[in-house]
């Protein structure tokens, strides 16, 4: 099938590449010239494990191409799916601006029937929006097309993407069409194979479905750090709480890993807008209130507990600000990206760490093997900020190890080198990658998150 997908980011370059890579003609269009010349260079704007053979392939067979002419996609494609970005506005609502700007630039080259599937993550409602804005177009170029807005949410997680859009759990189409149902069905067939996963509904229940997913996760992971933070009080430890409760196969063992809070793209900003999308129809989503603010107050805590160790370490001890305490010390940092296998720093535990080290006067030492030149993109250039080679060179001289993101090298690192290479033997783990009793052995003072030690 022809195919245009409109937004070369992590969903839409992803989807596009695997829709090619199982034969269909699709066609990317993106409004950054740069991130467009790149791809046909070979340039891979993002880090995603297995994507740049299946993106180099396809563009090179001819069945993935990339352009900023909008009207080459649109008169390509049978399918237009919409993949830009939906930030948050001022106020935590999905800001739509990025979708509707597509649909306007659709309805202005539309020459023949379309269906236009809205992949990004938009608020209940916003097919009705995208439908508007092509009807008040086509109308004010005086023709007359027929047209079906689908909504198609995407659950790929970054870091295992390529997998997840190739054997997705569920393809979830929403549309009240049964011939654009079948459309849909045609283009995923390749995906469909084993059995079906298409679950087909109407528009607002398919764009609610999104909003549930991830609003669902996030809650799991906050209740599993609150639980946490319990259990830190009272002398449990969390790990064996983990497990306890994981073996319950009504619960699982998947989202509920203690750590340092979730970010992202996704989770803060859709559990946001689902806050706002309530509060405008008149529902206080008070457990959802409740998850950004825990999540929020979690993603601070190894700050805390970093000026906690050094205030108990300091001569003066109590009493003192954060700056008295921090000045002049220097973190080694291991992961800035907000999980592991992605270069993706949007909402990143790791930001609020390094920014509260800074205001505090710290200085930091980071080392993550894909998000250092996103680092670098985000903050510039700065005196209290190095970027290190390696994940020892970051260690050198520091005054302790803060582990923000569990890349699988960070798993079992040379403790005996890490004492070697740090000022103190101190290391602040928020997420719980290693055996407390075995660092306190080796003389190592250790943090982690749940676990009192
Ligand atoms: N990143 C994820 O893991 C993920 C997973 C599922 C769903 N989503 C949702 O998918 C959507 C896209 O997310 P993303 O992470 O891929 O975003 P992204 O920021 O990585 O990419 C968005 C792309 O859209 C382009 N763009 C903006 N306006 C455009 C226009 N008018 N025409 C053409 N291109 C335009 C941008 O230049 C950019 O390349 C969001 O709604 C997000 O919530 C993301």
């Amino acid at each position: 099938m022809n195919v245009t997908v409109f937004g070369i980011g992590y969903v839409g370059l992803v989807q596009a590449a695997v829709l090619a890579d199982a034969g269909h003609h699709v066609i990317c269009v993106d409004v950054d010239e740069t991130r467009v010349e790149n791809l046909k260079k070979g340039i891979i704007p993002i880090y995603e494990p297995g994507l740049t053979p299946i993106v180099e392939e396809n563009y090179k067979d001819g069945r993935l191409e990339f352009t900023i002419d909008a009207k080459v996609g649109i008169e390509h494609g049978d399918i237009q799916f919409i993949a830009v970005g939906t930030p948050p506005d001022e106020d935590g609502s999905a800001d739509l601006k990025y979708v509707l700007a597509v649909a306007e630039t659709i309805a202005t080259h539309m020459n023949k029937n379309q269906i236009i599937i809205d992949k990004s993550t938009v608020p209940v409602g916003t097919a009705d929006k995208v439908s508007e804005k092509v009807a008040e177009v086509l109308q004010q170029r005086g023709v007359s097309f027929d047209y079906h807005i689908v909504s198609n949410p995407e659950f790929l997680k970054e870091g295992s993407a390529i997998q997840d859009c190739q054997r997705p759990d569920r393809i979830v189409v929403g549309t009240d069409n049964s011939d654009v149902a079948d459309t849909l069905r045609e283009l995923y067939a390749p995906f469909n194979r084993n059995h079906d996963r298409i679950i087909i509904m109407d528009v607002k229940s398919a764009e609610l479905t999104k909003y549930a997913a991830n609003c669902m996760l996030a809650t799991k992971i906050t209740f599993m750090n609150e639980l946490a933070n319990i259990a830190e009080k009272l002398g449990a430890d969390i790990e064996a709480v983990r497990h306890g409760i994981g073996s319950d196969n009504r619960i699982g063992y998947q989202f509920i890993y203690p750590g340092c809070g979730y970010g992202g793209s996704c989770f803060p900003k859709d559990v946001q807008a689902l806050i706002r999308t309530s509060d405008s129809v008149g529902y206080n989503a008070e457990l959802l209130k409740s998850v950004e603010a825990v999540n929020y107050r979690q993603k601070e805590k190894l700050f805390e507990k970093v000026l906690q160790h050094f205030t108990q370490n300091s001569p003066q001890g109590e009493g003192l600000t954060a700056k008295n305490i921090l000045k002049g010390k220097t973190f080694a940092l291991w992961g800035l990206s907000f999980k592991p296998n992605t270069d993706d720093m949007r909402d990143a535990p790791s930001r609020v760490l390094m920014e509260a080290l800074w205001a505090a006067g710290a200085k930091i030492q980071a080392f993550d093997p894909e998000a250092m030149p996103e680092c670098q993109r985000i903050y510039g250039q700065r005196d209290d900020l190095k970027l290190m080679g390696t994940q020892e060179a970051a260690l050198k001289d520091a005054d302790a190890l803060i582990l923000v993101t569990e890349w699988q090298q960070f798993k079992s690192p040379d403790f005996d080198h890490i004492i070697e290479l740090l000022k103190y033997p101190v290391i602040f783990d928020g997420r719980n990658q290693y055996e407390p009793k075995r660092l306190t052995t080796k003389g190592i003072t250790y943090y982690s998150i749940g676990r009192s030690h």
